[in-house]
């Protein structure tokens, strides 16, 4: 029966070309690029932040007093891990696993917001501490803007 073979033969080669000429659309939109390198997996998703901590803006101001203040903050609780300057290596910070982040680093800094940093404090990720009792709200504002100086 040669009708059955050629309708068999125009559906296996009309399923090639479907093939073929799909991939050639994707690459020419550019989809298959954005499969294989997806964005940069944003750290804040790993830790249980309220869904719209990224939205908070700092209510407080960044005045020198501000910095001044964050700094005391931050070298009460936070230097013991994330090191005197910020760079990760505090007594303590320097043998945890995960180690404590590098808060210098201004390209990972930079993709997180005020909100974002706010709420890390306040909730904490072992081995990172919740601060929200420790550290009042307006000096974890302030502590925010002590990191945007250290990444700067
Ligand atoms: C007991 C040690 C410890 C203390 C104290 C501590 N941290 Fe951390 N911190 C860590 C560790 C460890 C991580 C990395 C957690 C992870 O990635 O799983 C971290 C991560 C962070 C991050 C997230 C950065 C990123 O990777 O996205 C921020 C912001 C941060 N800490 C700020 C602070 C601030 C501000 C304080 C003080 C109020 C503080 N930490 C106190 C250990 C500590």
């Amino acid at each position: 029966m040669p009708t059955v073979r050629t309708t068999k033969t125009i559906s296996v080669a009309s399923i090639l070309l479907f093939v073929i000429s799909t991939h050639s659309v994707a690459g020419e939109f550019g989809w298959e690029q954005q499969e294989s390198s997806p964005a940069p997996p944003k750290t804040a998703a790993l830790w249980k932040l309220p869904a719209d901590a990224h939205k908070l803006k700092n209510p407080i101001e960044a005045e020198d007093a501000t910095i001044v203040r964050g700094k005391i903050v931050y070298d009460k609780f936070c230097a013991s891990c994330h090191g005197a300057t910020g760079l990760g290596d505090g007594l303590i910070g320097k043998r945890l696993n995960p180690k404590a982040t590098d808060l210098t680093d201004s390209k990972k800094m930079s993709q997180l917001t005020d909100g974002e940093l706010f709420w890390m404090i306040t909730v904490g990720k072992p081995p990172m501490q919740r601060f929200e009792r420790l550290i009042s709200t307006d000096d974890r504002w302030k502590v925010v803007h002590y990191m945007r100086a250290l990444s700067k």
